[in-house]
């Protein structure tokens, strides 16, 4: 969840350091620093709050020196506070380490350190990385083994940055469970928890994997096991443009990411599916696993397989609970829904399953996920910065469409997201009526479903308007006793079959007070509601879902904005949650 950025050249360290953790602002961090290492005069910088604000307010650009390191927290152990941000030191002051990820036998080692002597200055989890490394360094003969030493005590899960004056001229990096790249540059180096924060700088990079030590200097890279055997490191060309990673002159990544995805369709339609069909053809028991918003693409999936694709029995699971729900079983094929690919929840399910045939879907190329399945099918959504899941959703039911029906659907997604995109001035008067609103039910049915959950999700994210979202029919065995005059449904009804239905759960919630808004494209549901509009285009039944798609994109984000919020970068919310 947390950012982190590493940099060893000849450059300032502290720009590099600022400017990657503005890119790694999206991920969600209550507090920021920074360690830079000139010569032995090491400086650690860091407070609780906003890059901007402590980078200028504690001077990061005063700090001179090539290499260095920078850390965006969001607090685990320990409260938000100074002490607790990154980087820690041990108690010489020569050695700064960064960390993402939890120690979970750090009582332990805390305990032992203290023992020892050793004093600590905050109470988080990561600090008895410095302070171990301090004292093995007094034990072995050189820093790397030291650092090795230190990484193998540690249980739970890391991506660890270590700078020491022992090695000035070296970082020292580790990873286990937690994602961490090393960005390959000319006469530099960089490292960092992903991508993006170093699109500026380098489009190659070796990811690390789990149980691997790296240290780079301004010349190489040096990758290793636990045990200090070395290993060939294999690079890999990122394609991203910075320019897809900006805002483009859009005042939140979030709607600059929502208007971009009629090229989505494209992109996405263009994945690479044909190694795993032979798989959904051969298997009929399909688990599908997923969190949030992927999780309701993965919904959309196991009703269409079920529904569309005879002898097909498929089972989605949160992903948090699939080891709550079944047993292992290695007949079914998996399928893992993750467009960061770093979800701890999704990995965790992963490493639970003994299936050997496990494909991910996932934006992110060398992410964990992919190393934890047989096969990968990529989004080509590009970068995602917004912490609210917008184009990657959208990428993702492109994806499970071809998966289902080849490439039929392409043309008409895309002008329906193409056409959906051209409302942003209705949606946005729509909005308005939207959050005066104190509760919003959000009420669909059949393939629709899905994407009432996400409407309720994402407007919910962004906007902290309380939301839920029903099954329209399930109302009546409950739910239906907090309808009444200021509570609001919102109808996803597009004219199908099962509106009569639709309507008949409307008429309930009319009859006791609530205000009806709609999204439809059927005149009888336009003539009941409080607030209607007409934006769903008729199309092939087994379309409607992609007609919703943006329309509740831009409700959320409109909501948000109005509501003073920043979308990008909702409260307690991070884009890559790598905690369970
Ligand atoms: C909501 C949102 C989250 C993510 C969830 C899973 O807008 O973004 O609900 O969908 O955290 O993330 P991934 O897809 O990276 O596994």
């Amino acid at each position: 969840m947390c950012g982190i950025i590493g940099y060893v050249g000849h450059r300032s360290a502290s720009k590099i350091l600022t400017d990657g953790l503005k890119c790694l602002e999206y991920r969600g961090y209550d507090s920021v620093g920074i360690a830079v290492l000139n010569g032995q005069n090491l400086e650690i910088r860091k407070d609780k709050g906003m890059v901007a604000d402590v980078s200028s307010g504690s001077r990061f650009d005063s700090l001179s020196g090539s290499i260095g390191i920078g850390h965006s927290r969001w607090a685990t152990h320990g409260g938000v506070s100074k002490e607790n941000s990154h980087p820690h030191s041990d108690c010489t002051g020569s050695i700064a380490i960064i960390h993402n990820g939890v120690i979970e036998n750090y009582q332990e080692l805390k305990s032992s350190l203290l023992s020892k002597g050793h004093k600590f200055a905050s109470q988080t989890d990561s600090e008895v990385v410095s302070h171990l490394f301090e004292e093995n360094l007094k034990q072995f003969p050189t820093p790397l083994i030291a650092f090795s030493k230190t990484i193998s005590a540690l249980e739970g899960s890391y991506a660890i940055v270590l700078l020491s004056k022992s090695s000035p001229d070296v970082l020292f990096l580790a990873r286990k469970n937690s994602p961490l790249v090393v960005g390959k540059g000319a006469g530099e180096n960089f490292c960092a928890s992903d991508f993006s924060a170093l699109l500026t700088y380098t489009r190659e990079f070796l990811v690390l994997e789990d149980s691997q030590i790296a240290t780079i200097d301004r010349d190489s890279i040096a990758l290793y096991d636990l045990l200090l055997t070395p290993k060939t490191p294999s690079f890999l060309t990122i394609d991203w443009d910075v320019q897809t990673a900006e805002r483009s002159g859009h005042p939140h990544f979030m709607i600059k990411e929502i208007l971009e995805q009629p090229d989505v369709v494209s992109a996405a339609f263009s994945a690479d599916v044909s190694q795993v069909l032979p798989l959904l053809e051969k298997f009929e028991k399909i688990h599908i696993i997923a969190s949030g918003t992927s999780y309701h693409a993965g919904l959309l999936f196991s009703i269409l397989l079920n529904k569309y694709k005879s002898g097909k029995f498929a089972n989605v699971f949160i992903a948090s609970e699939y080891q709550n729900q079944v047993l292992p079983d290695s007949n079914a094929l998996i399928f893992a829904i993750s467009q960061s690919g770093e979800t701890a929840d999704v990995l965790q399910a992963l490493r639970y399953s003994t299936s050997p045939h496990k494909v991910c879907i996932t934006n992110t190329q060398g992410s964990s996920i992919t190393r934890l399945c047989s096969h990968s099918i990529y989004l080509n959504a590009g970068p995602e910065s917004s912490v609210a899941a917008t184009k990657t959703f959208l990428a993702q039911l492109c994806v499970i469409y071809k998966l289902l029906f080849g490439d039929r659907y392409r043309d008409s997604i895309r002008s329906t997201i193409l056409a959906s995109t051209k409302h942003s001035a209705k949606i946005q008067e729509f909005s308005k009526s939207i959050i005066t609103n104190r509760f919003i039910f959000f009420l669909s049915r059949g393939l629709c479903l899905p994407l009432g959950f996400e409407g309720s999700l994402k407007l919910k994210e962004i906007s902290y308007l309380h939301s839920q979202a029903y099954p329209a029919g399930e109302l009546k065995h409950g739910t239906l006793s907090l309808i009444e005059k200021g509570v609001c449904a919102l109808f996803l009804a597009p004219k199908t079959p099962d509106a009569t239905k639709l309507f008949g759960n409307l008429k309930e919630v009319k009859a006791r007070g609530g205000t009806i808004f709609t999204l439809t494209d059927d005149p009888s549901f336009k003539s009941e509601s409080d607030m209607s509009l007409d934006i769903v285009p008729q199309t092939d039944p087994l379309l409607y879902p992609f007609s919703f798609v943006v329309p509740l994109q831009l409700l959320a984000y409109y909501s948000s904005v109005s509501l003073g919020i920043n979308p990008d970068r909702p409260r307690n919310l991070a884009k890559s949650v790598t905690v369970e």
